[in-house]
C-alpha cells in the first residue's frame, strides 16, 4: 500500500521535472490529482485495506497530493518565468544598438574604379612582387647601375640587389619578357619609398598602364588618359601634359589636370596654378624594348603611372594623406 502512493508520487515528480511546457505540467496534474486521477482512485480502494493500515493509508495519499500540489504550482512557475523573461527584459524605450557593417577601404575603392575605367577599354589586371629586383625595377627600365635618376625615387633597399619597389613600372618588363605585343596591361599596387610628410607616405598605392602594339602613338596615350579622368572625374576637367623626364619612356610626359577645386581659378590645393599633377607618362623607351627583345621597328607602345593616394586626395578634397592610414573610423566611414 505505502509502496503504491510512493511509486506515484515518485513517478510525478519524475515526469513533472521533465516536462518541458505548462500544459504538459497541467495534463501530469490531472492524469496524478485529478478527480479520475491515481491518488483519487487510490484514496476511493482505501475501503479495501484491513482497517488498521486505513487511517496511516489516508494520512500518506492526502499527504503525497498536498506535495505534488506543490511540485505541479512550482513547475508551472519556473516555466513561465523562463518563458517570458525576454520581454521583461527589454526595455522598448531605448534606442536601438546600430551594427557596423564594414566596408572596403578607400584607396581600395579608388583602386577599383580605376580598374573598372581599364577593363572596360579592354586592359588586362596584373599584379607583380613587392619586394623586387634592382634588374625589374630599375636596369631593365633603363636605369643603368650609378646613373643619377635613380635619385629620384628614394629606394628602400634589401640589399645590393633587392628593393622594396619604388614604383609600379616593374611589372612592365615582367609582362613582356612573357608574351609577344598586343600588351594591354594595367597593375595596381603597394609601392614604397623612403619619404613621409603632408602628401606622401613611405609605402602607397600605384596604378601602372602599359599599351604595346603596332602603329601606337601618342596621341593614343592621350586620348586613353583623357577618356580615363572624363570618367573618374567628369566630362568638365580638362588636361594637359608637360614635357618631363623617366628612363623608360620617350618622350616623357607629366599629366595635370585642371584643379577640382577651383576649377583653374588658383586655390591652396593647386597653390594657385589652377592645375593639379595627376601622373607620369610617356611612350616606351626603345632600350626598355630592346631589353626584353621586341622589334623595336615594328612595335611602339605608352606607358604611365598614377598614385592612387593622389587620385582619392582629389576625388574626396582630402588635404593629408596620412588620414588613409590612421585607420579612424570616423574619417573610413565617409566613404
Ligand atoms: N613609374 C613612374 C613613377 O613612379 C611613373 C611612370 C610610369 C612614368 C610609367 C612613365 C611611365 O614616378
Amino acid at each position: 500500500m505505502n509502496t503504491t502512493i510512493d511509486k506515484i508520487q515518485q513517478s510525478a515528480k519524475s515526469e513533472l521535472e521533465s516536462a518541458s511546457s505548462v500544459d504538459e505540467v497541467k495534463s501530469i496534474s490531472i492524469k496524478v490529482l485529478g478527480r479520475k486521477g491515481l491518488i483519487t482512485q487510490f484514496l476511493r480502494n482505501i475501503s479495501a485495506l484491513p482497517e488498521s493500515e486505513r487511517p496511516t493509508a489516508g494520512k500518506r495519499a492526502n499527504q503525497a497530493k498536498k506535495n505534488i500540489e506543490v511540485l505541479v504550482d512550482e513547475t508551472i512557475r519556473k516555466l513561465e518565468t523562463v518563458s517570458t523573461a525576454p520581454d521583461d527584459l527589454i526595455d522598448v524605450s531605448l534606442p536601438g544598438r546600430p551594427s557596423f557593417a564594414g566596408k572596403l577601404h578607400p584607396i581600395t575603392q579608388v583602386t577599383d574604379s580605376i580598374c573598372d575605367i581599364f577593363t572596360r577599354m579592354g586592359f588586362e589586371i596584373v599584379e607583380g612582387p613587392e619586394i623586387e629586383s634592382d634588374y625589374y625595377n630599375f636596369e631593365a627600365l633603363n636605369f643603368p647601375k650609378n646613373h643619377p635618376a635613380r635619385d629620384m625615387q628614394d629606394t628602400f633597399f634589401v640589399s645590393d640587389e633587392v628593393v622594396l619597389r619604388t614604383h609600379t613600372s616593374p611589372t612592365q618588363p615582367r609582362v613582356m619578357e612573357k608574351q609577344q605585343p598586343p600588351v594591354r596591361i594595367i597593375a595596381p599596387g603597394k609601392v614604397y619609398r623612403c619619404d613621409s610628410d603632408l602628401t606622401h607616405t613611405p609605402m602607397f598605392h600605384q596604378v601602372e598602364g602599359l599599351l604595346v602594339d603596332d602603329n601606337i602613338s601618342f596621341g593614343d596615350l592621350k586620348g586613353t588618359l583623357t577618356a580615363f579622368v572624363h570618367q573618374m572625374f567628369d566630362e568638365e576637367t580638362g588636361l594637359r601634359f608637360r614635357p618631363s623626364f623617366f628612363p623608360f619612356t620617350e618622350p616623357s610626359a607629366e599629366v595635370d589636370i585642371r584643379c577640382v577645386i577651383c576649377r583653374g581659378k588658383g586655390c591652396r590645393v593647386c597653390s594657385q596654378t589652377g592645375w593639379l599633377e595627376i601622373l607620369g607618362a610617356g611612350m616606351v623607351h626603345p632600350a626598355v624594348f630592346e631589353n626584353i627583345g621586341y622589334d623595336t621597328d615594328r612595335y611602339s607602345g605608352f606607358a604611365f603611372g598614377m598614385g592612387v593616394e593622389r587620385i582619392a586626395m582629389l576625388k574626396y578634397g582630402i588635404d593629408d594623406i596620412r588620414r588613409y592610414y590612421e585607420n579612424d573610423l570616423r574619417f573610413l566611414q565617409q566613404f
